[in-house]
C-alpha cells in the first residue's frame, strides 16, 4: 500500500451539508463556537454550543478539514451551563451566544483566548512570551449596551410588524422583541413604543426575501448612560410615509441592505453621553463604545500604558468622536487624531471644545494616507494610539505607524486575532510588546477587546 493511499485512509470522513450528527462540544473557538469533533475526528465548529453540551447540529459549510453547524437540538447540557434569561419566543437572543456560561468562565475563555491567539497566530513565545494581565470585568453583566439595532419583518400571527432580531442564521426572518436583556428599560420601551406605532401606521415591513416590498427596515436605539437620553432612528425605503415619532428618519435605496443613507432630524441630532470626565456629542453615524461603563476601564488602561508625562506628542488613530485622545489630552503636550467618517471629526472638534481642551486637533481622513501628511505637520510622535476595526491593520498601514517611530504605540484591539498578527509585524519592526490586558466589554457575547503596549527597542 502506497503512502499517498495510508494517507487518505486515515482522514476523517467529511460530513456534507445537511447532515444531522450527534456531537460532544469540548472546547470554545476564536470567535465563540464550541469545537466537536466527529468519532472520525473530523472537526466541526457549532454555533450555539457550549463546551460540555451534547448536542444534535446540522451542517452547513463544509470543507477539508473542518465544517461548520448549527444547534438543532441540546440532547444533555453541560453541567456549567445556567438557563438562558434573554430569550425571544423560542429563540435564544443571537447577541447574547455565550449566555449559557456563567460569567466567571466567560472570563476565563476570553483570558484563553487572547493567550491562544498571542501564541498561536502572533508568535509570542519563549523570550517574546507576555505575561497576559488578568482581564478587567465589564461594570455590569446585563443591560449594558447603549446602541441597539432592531429589524422590522413581517409577522403573519401578530398581522402587524414584527420588531427585532434576526433569528440565527435565517437573514429573512425576524424574531418579535418584548425584552432584550441586553438593552436597558429605557431602550426597550423605545422600541415597544416604535413598534406600537408601526401597527397603528399600517406601513408593512420590508421584505428581505428579495422582492424589495414593504417599507419599515431598521430601527436604531440609542442611548446617553450617564444623561439618561434616548435617541432613536427609524430607517425606511424610500416612500412617502407620515412624519414617525423618531428622532432621526434614514431612508435607503431599494436594493440597500445597510442602514447608513439621507437623515432628516425630528428631534435630537445629536446624543449627549458622559464618559469619564468627558462630556460627549455623538452624531447618527459616528462610532462609540456600546459599552459606556466599561469604555472607562478599557480607556483607563490606554491612558496607563501610554504612560504620558505632559509632554508628549500623541496621534490617536481611528479616534471616532476623540475619546481616547481627549482622555489623553490632560496628560499630553498635544493630541493629534486621524479618522474616516468626516461626522465623528466635527464631533471631535466639538467635544475637545466642550471640555475646554485645547491642545487636540483632528483630522478626517483614511489613517493609511493620513499617517504621513501628519507627521508632516505635527511632526513625529512620541506615542500612538491605535483602535481599528475589527479587521485590523493591513500590512501598509503597519508601516506607515513604524514610520512614526514612535516610543510606545498602544494597540486598543476588539479582535485579538488581528491584534497579534499586527503585533508581530511591529515586534519584527524592533519593537517589544510588553504588556496586553483583555477588558471584557461584551459579557454574554464571544467579544473580546484588549488592550497592548509595545515599546521601541532603543532610542529614536
Ligand atoms: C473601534 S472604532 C474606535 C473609535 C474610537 N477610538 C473610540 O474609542 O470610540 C474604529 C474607528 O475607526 C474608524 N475607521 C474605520 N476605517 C478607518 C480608516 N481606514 N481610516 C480611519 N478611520 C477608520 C471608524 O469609523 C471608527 O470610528
Amino acid at each position: 500500500m502506497s503512502e499517498a493511499t495510508t494517507e487518505t485512509e486515515a482522514r476523517p470522513a467529511r460530513p456534507r451539508r445537511g447532515d444531522e450528527l450527534e456531537l460532544r462540544i469540548d472546547s470554545l473557538a476564536q470567535g465563540g463556537r464550541g469545537v466537536a469533533r466527529t468519532e472520525g475526528g473530523f472537526v466541526i465548529f457549532v454555533a450555539g454550543g457550549l463546551p460540555g453540551d451534547r448536542l444534535r447540529a446540522r451542517v452547513g459549510k463544509s470543507k477539508r478539514s473542518w465544517a461548520e453547524a448549527t444547534t438543532v437540538e441540546l440532547l444533555e447540557a453541560a453541567p456549567e451551563r445556567i438557563p438562558d434569561i434573554c430569550v425571544h419566543g423560542d429563540e435564544p437572543c443571537p447577541g447574547a451566544a455565550w449566555q449559557g456560561l456563567p460569567y466567571e468562565m466567560q472570563l476565563a475563555a476570553k483570558q484563553e483566548q487572547v493567550v491562544e491567539a498571542l501564541e498561536r497566530i502572533g508568535g509570542f513565545t519563549g523570550d517574546e512570551a507576555v505575561e497576559v494581565e488578568p482581564i478587567v470585568a465589564a461594570v455590569e453583566q446585563w443591560r449594558y449596551r447603549n446602541k441597539l439595532e432592531y429589524s422590522f419583518g413581517a409577522d403573519t400571527a401578530l398581522d402587524a410588524p414584527a420588531l427585532g432580531f434576526h433569528a440565527r442564521g435565517r437573514w429573512d426572518e425576524v424574531v418579535d422583541v418584548d425584552d432584550c436583556h441586553l438593552a436597558s428599560a429605557a431602550n426597550n420601551a423605545a422600541r415597544n413604543a416604535i413598534r406600537e406605532w408601526a401597527a397603528v401606521s399600517g406601513l408593512p415591513a420590508y421584505d428581505r426575501g428579495g422582492s424589495g416590498a414593504g417599507v419599515l427596515r431598521n430601527l436604531i436605539v440609542r442611548e446617553g448612560r450617564n444623561t439618561g437620553q434616548v435617541q432613536t432612528r427609524l430607517v425606511t425605503s424610500e416612500a412617502e410615509i407620515p412624519e414617525p415619532p423618531t428622532d432621526l428618519h434614514t431612508v435607503v435605496g431599494e436594493r440597500s441592505g445597510g442602514t447608513d443613507g439621507p437623515t432628516g432630524v425630528i428631534g435630537e441630532e445629536f446624543l449627549r453621553e458622559r464618559l469619564g470626565d468627558l462630556d460627549l456629542r455623538v452624531s447618527p453615524f459616528a462610532f462609540l463604545q456600546t459599552n459606556t461603563e466599561t469604555a472607562e476601564r478599557l480607556y483607563a488602561a490606554a491612558r496607563e500604558f501610554a504612560g504620558l508625562s505632559s509632554t508628549e506628542r500623541v496621534f490617536d488613530l481611528y479616534c471616532g468622536i476623540g475619546t481616547i485622545g481627549l482622555t489623553l489630552a490632560p496628560d499630553a503636550g498635544e493630541v493629534w487624531g486621524i479618522e474616516s467618517v468626516a461626522d465623528a471629526i466635527v464631533d471631535a472638534e466639538a467635544n475637545a471644545e466642550l471640555n475646554g481642551i485645547t491642545n487636540a486637533r483632528f483630522a478626517a481622513g483614511d489613517a493609511r494616507l493620513g499617517i504621513r501628511p501628519l507627521v508632516e505637520e505635527a511632526g513625529k510622535p512620541d506615542v500612538v494610539v491605535i483602535d481599528p476595526p475589527r479587521a485590523g491593520l493591513s500590512a501598509k498601514i503597519v508601516r506607515r505607524v513604524l514610520e512614526c517611530d514612535a516610543k510606545r504605540i498602544v494597540y486598543v484591539s476588539c479582535n485579538p486575532t488581528t491584534m497579534a498578527p499586527n503585533a508581530r509585524q511591529i515586534v519584527d519592526a524592533g519593537y517589544r510588546l510588553t504588556r496586553v490586558r483583555p477588558v471584557d466589554m461584551f459579557p454574554q457575547t464571544p467579544h473580546i477587546e484588549a488592550v497592548a503596549l509595545l515599546e521601541r527597542v532603543g532610542s529614536r
